[in-house]
């Protein structure tokens, strides 16, 4: 959808993220699971991520990525309209992760709840954020996506545990000043490849049991080459999509900003789009792959670092389980 007739714009006033201090690297996995740094280096670009605590859930990470985004827009939580936190590993089935941040936050007059779009889940709470800002019903919301993974990672599975990291990253939208903002976004979904990426037990359809902890169902279970395959072409189209409804093409991208899942994944995706390296954000080295949250730590970082800069054209682009995926054109 192309946003700009529509109402108001709607643009990034400020970002944060929080990176658990503990780090993993694949040294350390060679002591766990039959692997070497070579070929998790070779293979996904990770040289290693980050761990949670034991005492950090979700919330604890999200809260102190929203607190860095809320100083940086300039703001007091107690302004915010609405908060969203995309993330397939929230504190608890319910509450939301959304109320346990809100209440941190003291961000009395927000409303809150929790979107889940696995990888895809920033730019989903990202598009609705939008939506609310652009028909006028809110001024500030909080977008958030956080994960810890750790938590749903099977630590005896080398095909799945040498890729997932903990994180939080946050940005807080407002109505846009000067022309600048979010100049389209895209949402897509095919749940018939729900079974590709999936966390089996815990829900309705497996309830936890001895059975379901015995069989290792509650961790992330996947088919890497599917999601490979798929995750390329999605990048590419997705990518192509909102420029073109933004009226842009791939030459007008001063930084895509990949869902960071694999390196070779990225690699592939900007080759076909015809984007070289040095126009693509990658960290997955630092942190390997943080669902929801590795697209705003990434937006972050490129802030932080001045890499995205006033009048550039930013892209992001995500994908994940459902399968879902997202994109979103920014001129900053
Ligand atoms: N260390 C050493 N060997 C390994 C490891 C490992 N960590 N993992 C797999 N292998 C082995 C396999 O067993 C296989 O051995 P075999 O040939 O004897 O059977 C061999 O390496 C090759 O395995 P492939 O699966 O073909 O390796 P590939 O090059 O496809 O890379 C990977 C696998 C990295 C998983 C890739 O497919 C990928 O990145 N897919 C996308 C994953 C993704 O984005 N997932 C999203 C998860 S997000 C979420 O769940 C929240």
């Amino acid at each position: 959808m192309a946003v700009r007739e529509n109402g108001r714009q709607s643009a990034i006033l400020g970002t944060g993220a929080c990176l658990p201090s503990r780090v993993l690297t694949n040294q350390d996995l060679e002591k766990m699971v039959d692997t070497s740094d070579e070929w998790i280096v070779t293979r996904t670009g990770i040289k290693e991520r980050r761990i949670a605590s034991p005492e950090q859930a979700t919330s604890d990470l999200a809260y102190e990525a929203a607190l860095e985004a809320c100083a940086n827009a300039s703001l007091s939580p107690e302004e915010l309209d609405l908060i969203i936190v995309g993330t397939v590993v929230p504190d608890m089935p319910f509450p939301s992760t959304a109320c346990l941040v809100q209440a941190r936050l003291g961000a009395k007059k927000a409303a809150a709840f929790d979107i889940e779009a696995a990888c895809s889940g920033f730019i989903y709470a990202l598009s609705i954020a939008h939506q609310f800002i652009a028909n006028g019903v809110y001024d500030k919301v909080l977008v958030i996506g956080a994960e810890t993974l750790s938590r749903v990672t099977d630590f005896t599975d080398r095909t799945t545990c040498v890729l997932l990291g903990d994180a939080a990253g946050a940005c807080v939208l407002g109505p846009s000043t000067h022309g600048n903002g979010i100049l389209s976004l895209h949402l897509g979904a095919d749940g018939t490849g729900a079974d590709m990426l999936k966390q089996p037990a815990g829900g309705s359809r497996l309830p936890a049991s001895h059975e379901t902890v015995e069989k290792r169902q509650h961790f992330v279970s996947m088919n890497g080459a599917l999601v490979f395959k798929f995750a390329v072409k999605t990048i590419d189209s997705a990518v192509r999509q909102v420029l073109r409804e933004s009226g842009l093409t791939t030459d007008d991208v001063s930084l895509l900003i990949p869902h960071q899942a694999n390196l070779r994944i990225m690699e592939s995706a900007a080759h076909r789009l015809g984007i070289p390296m040095d126009r693509v954000y990658v960290n997955i080295d630092k942190y390997g792959n943080t669902s929801a949250a590795s697209i705003p730590v990434a937006l972050h970082e490129a802030w932080e670092a001045g890499r995205v800069k006033q009048g550039d054209t930013v892209v992001l682009v995500a994908f994940g389980g459902g399968l879902t995926w997202g994109s979103a054109v920014i001129r900053w």
